[in-house]
């Protein structure tokens, strides 16, 4: 089971990406996690998308299509998802010129999010959820993982809060065993 992983934040201290490498380390055995970096990935341009995708695009592309699921970890700015993780989606959401399906057409997703806040990502995630349904993805399992005053249980890129770590690695068994009997 291949897993991509892709964080809506760039800082480098980011409470997101460090889920996502609690995350490979929580997953059921059989699993990779490859987690995708969102540096590089220029603001959609559908001007720019008719000249043909740019190779961060590309390599963002490929990578989703090559996958077999994806692990998305969102923080929650103002409610929403960030900027960075719906650019991403956007793109992702886009044939190009040269495919014939989109990358997340039919692709089933699994969310997780971090925040100093007490609600770590709730809305973020519900907003998230419907994006992606927009964009033809399907967001599994039901449950959600809102790792909330995210600051008392990462420390220095860890997750070191036993009963997050739990949470987090039944999540992600709940989710390979969707995909596992959808495939
Ligand atoms: C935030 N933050 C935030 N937190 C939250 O729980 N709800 C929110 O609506 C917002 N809004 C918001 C807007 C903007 C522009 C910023 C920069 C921040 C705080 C946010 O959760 C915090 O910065 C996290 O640390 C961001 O995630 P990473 O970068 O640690 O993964």
């Amino acid at each position: 089971m291949k897993l991509l992983g892709i964080s809506g934040s760039l800082r480098r201290a980011s409470f997101n990406t460090a889920l996502l490498h609690a995350a490979a380390e929580l997953a059921p055995a059989g699993t990779e996690l490859a987690i995708h970096d969102l540096h590089d990935l220029p603001l959609f341009d559908q001007d720019v998308e008719e000249q043909g995708d740019p190779a961060a695009v590309v390599a963002l592309k490929d990578a989703i299509a090559a996958a077999d699921a994806l692990l998305l970890a969102s923080p929650e700015y103002n409610g929403g998802i960030t900027g960075v993780l719906k650019n991403a989606i956007d793109w992702a959401s886009r044939k190009g010129l040269s495919r014939e399906v989109a990358p997340l057409t039919g692709k089933r997703v699994c969310i997780i999010g971090a925040s100093p806040g007490i609600t770590g990502t709730v809305r973020a995630q519900d907003a998230l959820r419907l994006v992606l349904r927009r964009a033809g993805a399907i967001a599994e399992p039901q449950g959600e993982v809102l790792v909330f005053q995210a600051h008392t249980k990462i420390a220095e890129g860890k997750l070191v809060d036993e009963r997050t770590r739990e949470a987090l690695g039944r999540h992600l068994q709940n989710f390979i065993a969707l995909v596992e009997r959808a495939s």
